[in-house]
């Protein structure tokens, strides 16, 4: 090894060694930091501090992180033990990342939150996201009207056994559907 190269490794090995001693007096400082703080604050002063990190870092608060859905170990943990279960208690609900999600695969589900800020959060999402939601055609005009697409005629007479003849979407749209075993009958005569 000629002398650049060994230059290069010490280097190399001192940045390493500078890095574990770093992370190691992170781990310290940060030790005796919560210990000191542990030490001096009561129940109420540590409850008081929870409630103020949380003020601060916004982003429990934010509509990006609530709409996020579930994380994916949460998916496979519901989806690994919670199959045959119905209702959920989900504690540290936050603005209520997880509740809509779980609404929708079907789980009935209290939630508690203990931060005044995230629950008024969370409720005024609730009240947005909680609403029927509307579907691809539904229209006012002045009164509710449902405009089905081509597709969804057809998949739907599909599923119940007829076949649609004729559609048309000019003016009022409307449609003619036969059911196959009516088909079925004629050809058979
Ligand atoms: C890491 S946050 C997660 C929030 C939410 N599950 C999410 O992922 O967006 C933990 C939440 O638990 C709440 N929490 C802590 N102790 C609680 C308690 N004893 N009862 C109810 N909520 C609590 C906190 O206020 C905080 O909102």
């Amino acid at each position: 090894m000629d002398d650049s190269q060994h230059r290069r490794s010490l280097l190399l090995s001192l940045h390493g060694l500078s890095w574990r001693l770093l992370e190691a007096f992170d781990g310290i400082a940060r030790g005796l930091w919560a210990g000191l703080w542990l030490g001096l604050l009561t129940r109420k002063h540590l409850h008081l501090v929870d409630q103020l990190s949380y003020e601060a870092s916004k982003s429990y608060t934010a509509s990006n992180h609530n709409l996020s859905g579930l994380f994916g170990w949460e998916t496979e943990g519901i989806d690994h033990y919670f199959q045959d279960r119905r209702r959920l208690l989900l504690l540290g609900a936050g603005a209520g990342r997880e509740i809509s999600p779980l609404l929708e695969r079907g789980f009935d589900v209290d939630a508690f939150e203990c931060h005044e800020g995230l629950r008024k959060t969370g409720n005024a999402l609730r009240w947005i996201l909680g609403r029927e939601k509307l579907d691809f055609g539904d229209d006012l005009s002045p009164g509710f009207a449902h405009f089905f697409t081509r597709e969804a005629i057809e998949e739907e007479l599909r599923e119940a056994g007829w076949r649609l003849e004729f559609f048309d979407r000019r003016t009022y749209p409307h449609a003619v559907a036969i059911a196959e075993e009516e088909l079925t009958h004629i050809s058979h005569q």
